[in-house]
């Protein structure tokens, strides 16, 4: 016989009083509040942002022709799950890598301040090259800082021009584990083809001005774009990654100190489709966009 629990309780007599959930809400960060107030832009100093002419051109050529870019901008999703066998064809990961480099173009020209971040990538699985932690240093004078403790090695199999460096070959399993781990133990960091740490030139540019803290996330920010409509023009799919473990990164690096921090994560692989979720189209009543062209 069914119970029902309202009836059993008709006649109880409450006592006491109820304790809170939770006495420190998670969800109240003061100083999420501080670092805002501390980072703030003047009006002044925002005028003085870079001319375009003075931004350093890409030095490799963008992707090949691929999707529409409407279509790829329109379709792109974070990947829930990503297939531990796929690969990743070498001239697809390095043109998502070139496309990450700084340059004139979109979203380039948006950052007022100079690029700061270089990539410390977990490569798993992509055509010719072995499985290990490699460096885009986007900036030359990275290369030395970020190599750690190891020596930095130029890939050949790189396009002339692309400043990707090897850190250490690992074995795969090795580097799945750590990957995983690192990422808060989500799967999508060992199954993805690469994943990857946007890692900035930290203190000295915060001890100068302060609103730089903002400048190096807009930046990580437009690196996460770019990587996510890279990798689904090419056939792949990409997720950013909030949830790392910092400071375990930056040991396996090699990094000390804090003149250069992991700030944001990315992983692109071969996506897996959820079975349990459903799909609708998306943007079913969107007019035809125009066609760009250049
Ligand atoms: C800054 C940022 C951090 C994220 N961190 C994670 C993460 O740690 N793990 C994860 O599975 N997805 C992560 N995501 C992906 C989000 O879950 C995903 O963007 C969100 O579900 C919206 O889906 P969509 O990108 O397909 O629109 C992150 C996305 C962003 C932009």
């Amino acid at each position: 016989m069914a119970v029902d629990p309202q009836a059993l309780l008709a006649d109880a007599c409450w006592q006491g009083v109820a304790s809170a959930i939770d006495p420190a809400p998670m969800q109240y960060w003061p100083i999420i509040d501080d670092v805002a107030a501390a980072t703030r832009t003047s009006g002044d100093q925002r005028a003085q942002a870079r001319p375009l002419s003075s931004r350093t051109p890409s030095p490799i050529a963008q992707v090949p022709a691929g999707p529409p870019l409407a279509d790829v901008i329109l379709n792109r999703r974070s990947a829930q799950r990503f297939d531990p066998r796929g690969h990743c064809a070498a001239d697809k990961f390095f043109a998502v890598l070139a496309a990450t480099l700084p340059g004139t173009g979109a979203p380039w020209f948006a950052l007022a301040a100079p690029p700061r971040i270089s990539l410390v990538l977990f490569v798993h699985r992509v055509d010719g090259l072995e499985p290990g932690l490699y460096l885009l240093a986007r900036q030359s004078e990275h290369r030395l800082p970020l190599a750690g403790r190891y020596s930095a090695e130029p890939v050949a199999a790189a396009p002339a021009g692309l400043p990707f460096y090897c850190l250490t070959t690992a074995g795969p399993q090795e580097l799945r584990r750590l990957a995983r781990a690192i990422h808060c133990h989500q799967d999508i960091a060992a199954d993805a083809c690469f994943a990857l740490g946007m890692v900035a030139e930290f203190s000295a540019p915060i001890a100068a001005d302060p609103a730089a803290y903002r400048d190096l996330y807009r930046e990580a920010g437009a690196i996460g774009q770019v990587l996510y409509l890279e990798a689904e023009a090419c056939g792949m799919r990409g997720t950013g990654i909030g949830c790392f473990f910092d400071d375990p990164f930056h040991e396996v690096v090699g990094l000390v100190g804090e003149a250069f921090q992991t700030l944001y994560h990315f992983t692109v692989g071969l996506p897996k489709a959820d079975t349990r979720l459903g799909s609708a189209p998306a943007y079913q009543d969107r007019p035809t966009p125009p066609v760009l062209t250049g």
